[in-house]
């Protein structure tokens, strides 16, 4: 990828859904029909491409949202932490009469681990609704890769208004007609999720085997508390080991973490294996973290940045 050098904030374009989580704590992660008491309960905003866009924020760069929100209470929620966290909505479609989608997460306190029950009835964005946005200096936008037929229009539409425009796309859950999202990005983020629902438990032959499906440059894989892999169209396989936190506390939106560190490490010109390297820590530290906030200061603090 041919990239110039820095020159400060970008302006980045994050296309993709904002939610209202409900984050129950538990001690361990019940079973089935069990009764049990939450040890503690937060309710935060998230969404994929919004975790992502607040991540890029708290590292600099001025975010805006382009998707849809309700206009119910809960939106408000919503709107106030974009706010505080800088993220521009003036792309955004409101619809009126409409609840706000709700993730209800059930965290478990001795692995960290996250499971998600999300409610949505709020109609997704349109091709047509994203060809409104001016796309004039925007130096990224970053995709959800949800409703596929959509957003394959609007990977399109971006590409033929601005040919010269960096893009990428999150490949994290199997959806019908996803593999329609990767032509016209010059980067392929992924899921470790979605590698093994195409069945490779191995990353390598996973990557080798996305080349012919897509025009992409760059592929990159977390693959957990195994670390990162990546690579550049005709290159090697990039490794980067992983970061763990003393304690994992909260995976809630590693990733989406992970690929906000990724992208900002591109759009610094950094080699692939300290893009990697940087996104893992970043990532590492958010497991250690309740939610987003002060992620980027921490660790700045620490010297992982
Ligand atoms: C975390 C997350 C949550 C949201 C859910 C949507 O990656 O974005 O914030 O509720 O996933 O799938």
């Amino acid at each position: 990828m041919n990239r110039s050098p820095p020159t400060g904030p970008r302006r980045i374009l994050g296309v993709g859904i904002a939610t209202l989580d409900i984050i129950n704590e538990v001690a361990t992660y019940p079973a089935e029909d069990d009764e049990v008491r939450a040890l503690g309960q937060r309710r935060c905003r998230g969404g994929n491409a919004t975790n992502t866009l607040v991540v890029l924020s708290q590292l600099g760069h001025a975010c805006a949202l382009a998707g849809t929100l309700a206009d119910d209470v809960q939106s408000g929620e919503i709107l106030r932490d974009l706010k505080a966290h800088g993220v521009d909505i003036e792309p955004c479609v409101r619809h009126a009469g409409s609840h706000t989608p709700t993730s209800y997460v059930t965290l478990s306190r001795a692995s960290g681990s996250r499971t998600i029950v999300h409610h949505r009835d709020l109609p997704e964005l349109r091709a047509a609704e994203l060809a409104a946005v001016d796309l004039a200096g925007y130096d990224w936008v970053h995709f959800e890769g949800r409703n596929p037929g959509e957003t394959a229009a609007m990977i399109r539409d971006c590409v033929a208004r601005r040919p010269d425009l960096e893009i990428s796309v999150e490949v994290e859950k199997p959806r019908p007609g996803i593999e329609r999202l990767l032509q016209g990005p010059q980067v392929l983020l992924f899921s470790r999720a979605y590698a093994r629902s195409c069945g490779y438990e191995d990353p390598e032959p996973f990557l080798a085997d996305q080349w012919p499906w897509t025009g992409a440059q760059l592929l990159v894989l977390p693959w957990g508390e195994d670390g990162a892999f990546a690579q550049v169209r005709d290159g090697p396989v990039c490794f980067a080991p992983p970061y763990a936190p003393s304690r994992v506390t909260d995976t809630l939106g590693a990733g989406d973490v992970f690929n906000a560190a990724v992208i900002d490490g591109l759009l610094a010109g950094l080699d692939l294996a300290r893009v990697l390297g940087r996104a893992n820590r970043l990532a590492g530290v958010k497991c250690g973290l309740s939610g987003l906030k002060g992620l980027v200061m921490r660790a700045r603090k620490a010297g992982l940045l």
